[in-house]
């Protein structure tokens, strides 16, 4: 069983691909979190997987939420050595931080002990600031092509139970993840200043893209109704790119994984 998170389509790409290898089914948190399913059984050997993007050198809030709720039995063998197998991957654009210490912790707290883990760094999708920007198409595709290869490994070494941690980890991570990640959740995390300028079409994709189902159309334009995780999937996905984030957006283009 594999819980996911994904708002630009990365991370599913890489659960999907996961699931694939591993012939595994998917469970989309934001979905489980609304029709409050939280509660899972694995069977004998089984393994327990989490596929999210890197927020602010850490797990996105809304996974930490679920992981702190959700309660997944994993049975003990009848006999012969533990089989039960934890582990996580997780996509950024650059870098993670403290990301496997914070997730290994909160697994603990479970009595879940991690296995394995790996980052994959995919196209960034964070704009929301002066300073950050996209990859150009060239780069992005460059790391698909590097993520799918790193993938392939990674998957093997699934299939075979190891025991590994393979994380893009950066420089001063302490001060990045335990800093800078709180009061990037606190400050940055919500949707005040998200409007759309006169170029909508009033197609309503933005609706549709939203992980959270935070946003409703009214009188065409949409509404953003303050559940918001920053994925910026509705600012990505509109097709006229109407949709700006205070000053921070206007000309950086957008990607989401799959755009042509
Ligand atoms: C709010 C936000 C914060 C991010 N913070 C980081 C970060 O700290 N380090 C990093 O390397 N990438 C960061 N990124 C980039 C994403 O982790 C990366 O693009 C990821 O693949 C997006 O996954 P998704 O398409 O499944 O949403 C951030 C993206 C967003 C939207
Ligand atoms: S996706 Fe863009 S054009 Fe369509 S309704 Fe939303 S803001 Fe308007
Ligand atoms: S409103 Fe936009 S940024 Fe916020 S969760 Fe929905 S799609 Fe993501």
């Amino acid at each position: 069983m594999i819980f996911f998170f994904s708002g630009c389509g990365n991370s599913r790409h890489v659960a999907e691909t996961i699931a694939t290898g591993l012939n595994d089914t998917l469970v989309f948190i934001p979905e489980a979190a609304r029709e409050d399913r939280y509660e899972y059984e694995l069977v004998e050997g089984e393994r327990l997987g989490f596929v999210f993007p890197i927020y602010a050198w850490g797990p996105p809030k809304l996974v930490m939420d679920f992981v702190k709720k959700v309660t997944v039995k994993v049975p003990e063998p009848v006999e012969g050595p533990s089989k039960r197998y934890i582990y996580f991957a997780c996509t950024c654009g650059d870098e993670c931080g403290l990301a496997e210490d914070i997730f290994r912790k909160a697994l603990e707290q479970k009595g879940l002990t991690l296995n394995a883990c790996f980052s994959v760094q995919m196209p960034e999708t964070y704009i929301g600031m002066p300073g950050f920007k996209l990859d150009t198409d060239e780069n992005a595709q460059r790391k698909i092509a590097a993520a799918d290869k790193l993938m392939n490994d990674c998957i093997l070494r699934l299939q075979n139970k190891e025991r590994f941690s393979k994380m893009t980890k950066g420089g001063a991570a302490w001060f990045k993840s335990r800093l800078i990640n709180p009061g990037f959740s606190k400050m940055a995390t919500n949707d005040k200043k998200y409007y759309t300028t006169d170029a909508c079409i009033h197609c309503g994709k933005c609706v549709e893209a939203c992980p959270l189902k935070n946003i409703t159309l009214e009188d065409g334009r949409p509404k953003w109704n303050g559940n918001c995780t920053m994925c910026m999937s509705c600012y990505h996905h509109c097709p006229v790119n109407a949709i700006q984030y205070g000053k921070a957006t206007m000309g950086k283009g957008q990607y989401y994984f799959g755009r042509r």
